[in-house]
């Protein structure tokens, strides 16, 4: 999962990390040494005193599932559709129709008008409504249920969202997002219109579900859904994967102003005791380093309380750590890893990071397979998101993993692709309640194929692929993008566009799609790229014919669509 934060770059600049070094197998709970950052004194206690009040005891629905989908955003009620999204209405779900010079998409019962800023292909509506973590026997389902019960014994409301198309003011505005925020762009964003985009995360429910807490008198949630970025191919990418975030508040409640200080320092021991609940770990995880739970560089907010931050940086961390010792104990006792996988350690690290909607922000970083992966961000809740859900007295943290990454590491499932098999011999290896380690029932032969062209100096077409169809004129995504993964130059090409040209046309044949050579020639200045696509069924054996045929399409869609110039 590519995350929405900017860790990596935080990391590169800085190094204000606490590295607590352990012994492989050391003893199961892990205590850290608080860290050394300044200390904020404009924060203290007595010269802030703190708004909110002592929380009540909130009655929670221990199995309760909700979906927090909402009412249609777009074009109004049904009496006020117009005659093109009446006939929309009648189209198959989840495809564009256009008639008239017009165009909509139906997506998941709902419809939308097309416009310029559109750039939905055609391989990705198909995928929208398949709710594979809603299906018992599938690994996505199993994994999602796995992350639920870490957290069921705190009681937490479990959200699904099955509409995957959210306003760009629920994906961005209402999370902070800066209006130049990379994550905004539509190289790298399915948008249906220019208000309308498919969710690149499940933030994207966060206010919704901060409201339903609020109205609910809940206190935590989890939201898991399917979610769309237009991204890299390979083996642990796809255009669509799905993603779970978690939440937890505290408010206090009580309105008398006198006892609020009182009320403070309760919650805060409500906090600490509630730390001590958190299950010790297996023995297997190791933590190599922490992030200080917070730095000149990683702040906490004008409005909290150093040491409630404190507190809440390691209740946070603790619980996700206690999800991924469950996770590799429970793969381990699967066998995935290999024989005596109990006894080999897991490194993890915590690194600082930075999200529009959380200070201070963390990363955590997993040792897998030879390099350093992430598998969540996190963080403390933005206090103006929870004020805006009505939660002015209630102080919070969140996160947000990719559930295939989690499963690949739970099952040994070695390609994401296998997520979306309809193969039996996939999916009956796999039942409810279990985790069992997955066997390969074949691996059929690999057919690479390499494709070099010199790119336009000029701003191309930008994106597929419908506003061109619609007849309007497909502006290019404006944004400092990159022309390849090695160097910035402004708009003319993106990486993600070819990939999207590729998914069209192979769909899951494609197993990954490489820059194997980048050249500059040395008098005309000009740039050629060489990308090899690896095609690859995870089912079947492809011929020479079929292979030849997709790469023929390949390369005349990428001269057509974005004007290179084959080599
Ligand atoms: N939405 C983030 C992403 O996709 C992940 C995330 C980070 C979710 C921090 C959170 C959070 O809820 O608090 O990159």
């Amino acid at each position: 999962m590519r995350l929405l934060g900017t860790g990596a770059f935080v990391r590169a600049a800085r190094s204000a990390r606490l590295t607590v070094l352990r012994p492989a197998l050391s003893a199961p709970s892990v205590t850290l040494t608080l860290g050394t950052s300044r200390q904020q004194s404009s924060h203290a206690v007595a010269s802030n005193p703190v708004r909110s009040t002592f929380p009540q005891q909130s009655n929670l629905d221990d199995a309760e599932k909700s979906d927090i989908d909402e009412p249609r955003a777009a074009g109004g009620t049904s009496d006020r559709l117009s005659d093109f999204e009446r006939r929309l209405l009648n189209q198959e779900n989840n495809s564009v129709w256009r008639d008239a010079g017009l165009a909509g998409a139906k997506i998941s019962g709902k419809t939308y008008m097309l416009d310029a800023t559109s750039n939905l292909s055609p391989s990705i509506l198909p995928l929208v409504g398949r709710r594979l973590y809603n299906i018992p026997n599938h690994p996505l389902c199993i994994t999602r249920k796995l992350i639920e019960s870490v957290f069921s014994r705190w009681n937490f409301v479990n959200h699904t969202a099955e509409n995957p198309v959210v306003t760009t003011q629920k994906n961005f505005d209402s999370l902070g997002f800066p209006a130049d925020h990379p994550g905004r762009s539509r190289t790298d964003t399915y948008y249906v219109n220019s208000d309308h985009v498919l969710r690149t995360h499940t933030s994207a429910h966060q206010v919704a579900a901060f409201e339903h807490m609020q109205k609910t008198n809940s206190r935590k949630y989890t939201i898991c859904a399917d979610v769309y970025r237009r991204d890299s191919i390979d083996k642990s990418h796809f255009p669509v994967f799905h993603q779970m975030e978690g939440a937890w508040c505290w408010t206090v409640g009580d309105k008398n102003p006198r006892k609020r200080f009182e009320m403070f320092h309760k919650r805060k021991d409500m906090i600490k005791n509630s730390l001590k609940e958190i299950p010790g770990l297996g023995g297997r995880l190791v933590r190599v380093e922490d992030a200080v739970h917070h730095h000149k560089s990683n702040p906490v907010q004008l409005e909290h309380d150093e040491e409630v931050t404190s507190l809440l940086s390691e209740h946070l961390k603790r619980h996700l750590e206690a999800l991924v010792d469950r996770v590799f104990t429970e793969a381990a006792a699967a066998g995935v890893g290999g024989e005596n996988a109990a006894d080999k350690p897991i490194q993890i690290r915590w690194v600082e990071a930075y999200f529009p909607f959380t200070s201070p922000s963390f990363e955590l970083e997993v040792f897998w397979q030879g390099e350093w992966m992430e598998l969540l961000g996190c963080g403390i809740v933005s206090q103006p998101i929870l004020n805006k859900s009505g939660l002015h007295k209630a102080v919070g943290w969140a996160w947000g993993l990719g559930v295939e990454r989690l499963a690949m590491m739970l099952f040994g499932i070695p390609d994401i692709r296998l997520f979306w098999s309809e193969d039996e011999r996939f999916l009956s290896q796999f039942q409810e309640g279990k985790i069992t380690k997955y066997v390969p029932f074949s691996k059929f032969p690999a057919c690479y194929k390499d494709v070099a062209f010199w790119i336009p100096s000029s701003p191309s077409a930008a994106s597929p692929l419908e506003a061109r169809d619609v007849g309007v004129a497909a502006a290019a995504g404006g944004d400092a993008t990159k022309a390849s993964p090695t160097e910035t130059q402004p708009a003319a090409f993106h990486e993600n566009d070819i990939m999207e040209i590729v998914r069209d046309i192979g769909g899951t044949l494609i197993e990954d799609v490489r820059l194997v050579d980048e050249f500059v020639h040395p008098k005309t200045g000009r740039k050629s790229l060489c990308y090899r696509i690896n095609y690859r069924s995870l089912e079947r054996t492809l011929t020479n014919e079929e292979v030849n045929d997709l790469h023929r399409q390949v390369t005349e869609k990428l001269t057509s669509d974005l004007h290179v110039e084959l080599r």
